[in-house]
C-alpha cells in the first residue's frame, strides 16, 4: 500500500505535508519527505505517524521547490526509521508504493558493482538502479526507462533528481498514480483526494509511461500529453479534514449512515441499473475482499431470494488462481470501496480477459476499478477516513438491494404488491437506522461487558450470518478482540467446544421464520455458562432471561432491510469497544484502508 506524493510548486513541502495527511488512510508507521534545497536533496524521515514527522520538519527552516513525500504500510522491512522512504543513493530520492518483487536478486547485482544498502526494502534498489546509470552519462530519462525494465512487481514511483535541471518524474505499473496540474504547481499522488484544491486537472497515467514536472510543465517523456483529463471536485479534499465534532471519523461516518441512506432512497439511480440486462443474466459473481465481500454475501441472498439468479461469491484473492469457470451470460461484479484493492482489481483483470461482463461497485468514482470495468455503479458514501470500513457497507449494500429489486423486475419474478412492499421498506430504511443510532448508549453498556473478554463468538443466520462476520471483522480490527462468526446452526459442529464462562457468544436475533431454530442455538450457548449477548427483536426476551446490558433491541422491521440495519449495533459495538480500551479507532495498528498490494 503506502502513500506518495510529489509537488513541483512554490513551497513545494505544504502541499506535500497536506497530502500526506489525507493519504495516511493507505498506512501509517512511518513518513518521510525528500525536498531540493540549496541545490542538495535533504530527506528526513520519522517512525510512527506524520506528527513525528511534522514535528521534526517544524525544527529546521526547509524550503523548496521540489518535493516528494511517503507514509508507509510496512511489507519488507520492519516499520522504523532507516526503512521508512524516501529511500536515497547519490543525487537520486525516491519514494515507492508497492513491491518489487526480484528486489533480491537486483540488490546482489547493485551490491556487486559496489553499491551499499540501508535499509531491508525492496524499494532502495530503485534508486540504486536509476543512480548506477546515470554514472553511465545516460540521461535522467533514459536512466528511468533503462531501471524500470529491471523491475518486476508493482510499483508507483516518485523520483527526485538532482542534477543539470531538478525535476521530478512519476511513474507506475499496476499500482495506483494520478497527475495532477494546477494553478499553482504540479502534482503528482497515489489518488487525486491527497491532492489539495490546488489541483483541477487529473491524468491517470498509463503502465510505464513516464513523466516529468519540471517547473514550467508536465511532460510525458518521448511524447507530448495526449490523454483525457478527469476533473476532480476540488471541494472534497477540503471536507475531509473535519471530524465534525465526533471524537474520530469513524465515528462520524457510522452517524452519517442515516443521511446517506436518505439521500440513496431518494435518488433513484433505477435508470442506471436498468442499463443491466438481468433477464438474460444465467449467473452473476460478485468478488471482493473484507468488508466489500461481507456485502457480496448479502448481496448474494438477495439476488437469490427476488430474482431468482444464481449467484457465486469470491474473496478476490482466491478468485483468480482456482481457475473460476466464466460461462456466457454471466455478469461479474466487483465491490470496492477504494475501487484500488490490488487483488480485486487483478480478478477484475482476469474476469475480463476471460470475456465476462464487468461491473463495477466503488466508491472512489475514478479509481482503477472504476475506469476498468464495463460498468461502474457509484456507492456515494463520501470520503471514508476510518480505516474499519462502516457506511461504505450500508451504501453498498443498498444499491445491490436497489439493484436486486431491478433484476426481479427485469425477470418478472415479483408482483406488484410485493415490488412496492420491497421499494416501502427501503424508503423506511433510513428512519429505522435513525432509531438504532439513538439507542447508542445501550451499546456502550455492552460494550462496556464485551470488551473485558479476550474472544468473542458472533453467531447469525441466513442473510445476518455475513453480518455477524463483518461485526467479528469490525471488533478485531479496532478492538484487538479476537472474535470469530458462525453461521449459528454450525455452533454444534465444533465451536461449540469453546465455549465457557470465558467465551462470550453475541447472537444477531431477529424475529422471522428461523426464530425457533436460533432459539434452540440460545440455549445449547446458556447450557455451556457462555456469557450471552443478543442484538434482537424485543419477543426474544420472552424467551431468553437477559440481563438489561446484555440485549440490545432492534426495532421492529421488514425482513429485507434487516442486514442494513442490524449492521449498525455491530460497528457501535466495535467502536465503543475500542474507545474504551483506549485504541486508536481510525488507525488500527497494521492496517491500511487502501491494499494495493498482493
Ligand atoms: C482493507 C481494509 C478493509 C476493506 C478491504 C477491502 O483490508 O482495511 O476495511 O474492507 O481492504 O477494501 P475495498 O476498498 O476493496 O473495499
Amino acid at each position: 500500500m503506502c502513500g506518495i506524493i510529489g509537488a513541483v510548486a512554490e513551497s513545494a513541502i505544504k502541499p506535500v505535508l497536506d497530502g500526506l495527511g489525507r493519504l495516511e488512510y493507505r498506512g501509517y508507521d512511518s513518513s518521510g519527505i525528500s525536498i531540493l534545497s540549496n541545490n542538495e536533496i535533504q530527506t528526513i524521515k520519522a517512525r510512527g505517524k506524520l506528527n513525528n514527522l511534522k514535528q521534526r520538519l517544524s525544527m529546521q527552516a526547509l524550503e523548496g521547490k521540489c518535493c516528494i513525500g511517503h507514509t508507509r504500510w510496512a511489507t519488507h522491512g520492519k516499520p522504523n526509521e532507516t526503512n521508512a522512504h524516501p529511500h536515497q543513493c547519490g543525487q537520486v530520492s525516491v519514494v515507492h508504493n508497492g513491491i518489487i518483487e526480484n528486489y533480491l536478486e537486483l540488490k546482489r547485482k547493485l551490491v556487486q558493482w559496489g553499491h551499499h544498502f540501508n535499509s531491508s526494502t525492496d524499494s532502495e534498489v530503485v534508486p540504486h538502479l536509476i543512480n548506477h546509470y546515470l554514472s553511465q552519462q545516460m540521461t535522467q530519462e533514459e536512466a528511468i526507462e533503462k531501471a524500470i525494465t529491471q523491475l518486476k512487481g508493482s510499483y508507483a514511483l516518485g523520483i527526485l533528481i538532482n542534477g543539470s535541471s531538478n525535476n521530478l518524474y512519476a511513474i507506475k505499473q499496476d499500482s495506483p498514480l494520478v497527475i495532477s496540474q494546477g494553478n499553482n504547481g504540479f502534482y503528482m499522488a497515489s489518488d487525486a483526494m491527497a491532492l489539495g484544491a490546488d489541483s483541477a486537472k487529473i491524468y491517470y497515467p498509463k503502465d510505464n509511461e513516464i513523466f516529468q514536472l519540471n517547473s514550467h510543465e508536465i511532460k510525458l517523456c518521448g511524447n507530448s500529453i495526449n490523454k483525457k483529463i478527469h476533473y476532480i471536485n476540488n471541494q472534497n479534499s477540503a471536507k475531509l479534514i473535519s471530524k465534525e465534532g465526533h471524537n474520530s471519523f469513524m465515528e462520524k461516518e457510522i452517524f452519517e449512515q442515516v443521511d446517506l441512506l436518505k439521500r440513496l432512497s431518494v435518488n433513484s439511480h433505477a435508470n442506471k441499473y436498468s442499463t443491466i440486462n438481468f433477464k438474460e443474466l444465467k449467473k452473476i459473481t460478485i468478488i471482493a475482499c473484507g468488508t466489500s465481500y461481507y456485502a457480496a454475501s448479502v448481496a448474494k441472498t438477495w439476488f437469490e431470494k427476488y430474482a431468482h439468479i444464481l449467484v457465486e461469491i469470491d474473496i478476490a484473492s482466491e478468485y483468480r488462481y482456482r481457475s473460476p469457470i466464466v460461462t456466457d451470460n454471466e455478469l461479474a461484479i466487483f465491490v470496492s470501496q477504494s475501487g484500488e484493492t490490488a487483488d480485486t482489481l487483478a480478478a477484475l483483470r482476469y474476469a475480463k480477459s476471460k470475456k465476462a461482463q464487468t461491473l463495477a461497485l466503488v466508491n472512489v468514482a475514478n479509481s482503477t476499478i472504476a475506469r476498468e470495468a464495463n460498468f461502474t455503479f457509484e456507492i456515494y458514501a463520501g470520503p471514508e477516513i476510518g480505516v474499519a470500513s462502516t457506511k461504505a457497507f450500508s451504501c453498498q449494500l443498498a444499491i445491490f438491494y436497489k439493484m436486486a429489486i431491478e433484476a426481479a423486475k427485469q425477470r418478472e419474478l415479483i408482483n406488484n404488491a410485493e415490488l412496492k412492499q420491497l421499494i416501502f421498506s427501503f424508503a423506511q430504511l433510513p428512519y429505522i437506522m435513525e432509531k438504532v443510532l439513538q439507542r447508542c448508549t445501550d451499546m456502550k453498556a455492552m460494550a462496556k461487558k464485551i470488551c473485558k473478554y479476550s474472544n468473542v463468538l458472533f453467531l447469525g443466520r441466513g442473510a445476518l450470518t455475513p453480518i455477524a462476520q463483518e461485526g467479528a471483522l469490525k471488533l478485531k480490527e479496532i478492538s484487538y478482540i479476537h472474535a470469530e462468526a458462525y453461521a449459528a446452526g454450525e455452533l454444534k459442529h465444533g465451536p461449540i467446544a469453546l465455549l465457557d464462562e470465558q467465551m462470550p457468544v453475541l447472537v444477531i436475533a431477529p424475529k422471522n421464520n428461523l426464530t425457533d431454530k436460533l432459539l434452540s442455538n440460545i440455549q445449547e450457548v446458556q447450557a455451556r455458562n457462555a456469557p450471552l449477548f443478543i442484538i434482537g427483536d424485543k419477543s426474544i426476551r420472552e424467551y431468553i432471561n437477559l440481563q438489561e446490558d446484555d440485549f440490545f433491541e432492534l426495532p421492529p422491521m421488514p425482513e429485507a432491510i434487516l442486514p442494513i440495519i442490524s449492521v449498525i449495533p455491530m460497528q457501535l459495538l466495535a467502536l465503543y469497544s475500542a474507545q474504551i480500551l483506549g485504541k486508536n479507532v481510525d488507525q488500527p495498528r497494521n492496517l491500511a484502508k487502501s491494499v494495493t498490494v498482493e
